[in-house]
């Protein structure tokens, strides 16, 4: 009977290490699938512009999904987004604004940052 507190202290330890490990991963689960600041996008917008423009994992091996989903649990790329879809965003719609043509919003934050009911 005296090792029984051991065995008993392993067992909590395991139960412990278990839960910890639990917690760590639902919490990390849970940042994955936090919203971002909503974005409204409209296809509709942007016919004048090529799928892969937009779409680069269909052609460079990255992989299949949807472009937050995707940006926000991949690790390498998930701290860039900001700087990545501002890039991509708004420096195509600043440069049609610099000449002259039809442009989204180049800097206002609530243009972008709207939710909408577009797919
Ligand atoms: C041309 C559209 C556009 C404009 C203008 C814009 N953003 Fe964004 N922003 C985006 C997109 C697209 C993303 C990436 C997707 C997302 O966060 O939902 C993003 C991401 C972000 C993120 C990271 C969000 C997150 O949840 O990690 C922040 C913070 C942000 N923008 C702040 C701003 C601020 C502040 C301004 C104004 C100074 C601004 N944005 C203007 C399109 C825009
Ligand atoms: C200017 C950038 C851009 C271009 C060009 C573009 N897309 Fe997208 N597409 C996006 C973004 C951003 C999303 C994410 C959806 C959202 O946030 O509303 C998306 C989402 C999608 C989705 C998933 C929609 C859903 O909610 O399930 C499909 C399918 C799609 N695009 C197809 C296309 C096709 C086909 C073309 C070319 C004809 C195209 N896209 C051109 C940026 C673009
Ligand atoms: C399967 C995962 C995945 C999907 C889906 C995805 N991306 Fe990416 N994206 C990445 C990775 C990984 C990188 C970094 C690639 C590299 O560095 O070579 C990246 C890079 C980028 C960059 C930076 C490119 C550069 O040259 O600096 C932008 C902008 C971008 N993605 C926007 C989008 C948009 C918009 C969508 C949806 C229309 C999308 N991504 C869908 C994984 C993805
Ligand atoms: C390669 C160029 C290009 C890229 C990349 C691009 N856009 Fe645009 N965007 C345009 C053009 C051109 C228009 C104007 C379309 C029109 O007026 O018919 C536009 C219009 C818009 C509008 C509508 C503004 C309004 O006044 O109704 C929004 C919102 C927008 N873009 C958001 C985005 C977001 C978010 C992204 C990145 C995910 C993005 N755009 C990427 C070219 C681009």
């Amino acid at each position: 009977m005296i090792y029984m507190p051991r065995v008993w202290l392993v067992a909590v330890i395991a139960a412990l290490l278990a839960l910890f490990a639990t917690i760590a991963y639902l919490q990390d689960a849970h940042r994955s699938a936090a919203p971002v600041l909503p974005v409204t996008f409209a296809h509709l917008d942007h016919q004048q512009q090529q799928c892969i423009d937009c779409h680069h994992n269909f052609v460079d091996r990255t992989g299949i999904g949807l472009c937050i989903d995707c940006h926000k649990r991949d690790k390498t790329v998930s701290h860039l987004m900001e700087a990545q879809f501002h890039e991509l965003c708004q420096s195509c719609h600043i440069e049609n604004y610099s000449q002259g043509k039809d442009h989204g919003p180049t800097r206002a934050c609530e243009n972008c940052h709207t939710s909408d009911p577009y797919p």
